[in-house]
Order: C-alpha cells, then structure tokens, then sequence
C-alpha cells in the first residue's frame, strides 16, 4: 500500500486530504474541487501555480524541467513556488494557490 501524504491547503479553504505518495495532484484536486486550479497539465500555462509552506519542501518531488524552465519566470521571487500539475506528493505539504499581481 502506498505512503499516504497529508495535503492541506491553508486556512479552512478546503479539509486537508490524504494521498497517494507520487500521485498526480492534476487529477486527484480537480474531482476534489480543491482551491488549486488547473490549465494544461503539462507544465506551460502557470495556472496550477503554488506556494508550499516553508519546512514543507521535503514532502515535494524536486522540481522537474517544466518547473525548472517556468518558475524562475513566473515567481522569481518566490522560492517555495510549484506548479501543481508537475510536482508529485511525497510526503505532508501545504500549499496555496500563488497569486501574482
Ligand atoms: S496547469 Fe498549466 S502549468 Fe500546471
């Protein structure tokens, strides 16, 4: 059986969920109707972009190349920023949807 992650999403926006360790965030928060939400899948629009809370970094995979590529664009000033679409759960987090004005 796989590990179980705590996702939380800050405030009383949504109840925390438990997932999968690895598990595709895209699909499993949209039929949840989470507060995160999503554009392409596929790492190019930023619509999924998000902050996990800091000391939480280890509970998410290393950013990918999509992130990798796209973050430094979108939220320079945001070191704790994922795309939500690429990032795969391995453990507790928290995370937010990243608004950028
Ligand atoms: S949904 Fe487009 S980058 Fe994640």
């Amino acid at each position: 059986m796989p590990k179980q992650c705590k996702i939380s999403f800050g405030g009383d926006t949504h109840p925390p969920m438990q997932v999968d360790e690895g598990s595709n965030l895209s699909e499993i928060l949209d039929i949840a109707n989470s507060p995160i939400l999503f554009g392409c899948r596929t790492g190019i629009c930023g619509t999924c972009l998000i902050n996990v809370d800091a000391g939480e970094e280890e509970g998410a995979s290393p950013r990918n190349e999509e992130e990798q590529a796209l973050i430094p664009i979108l939220a320079p000033d945001h070191p704790h920023a994922r795309l939500a679409c690429q990032m795969r759960p391995q453990g507790d987090l928290t995370i937010r949807p990243l608004r950028l004005e």
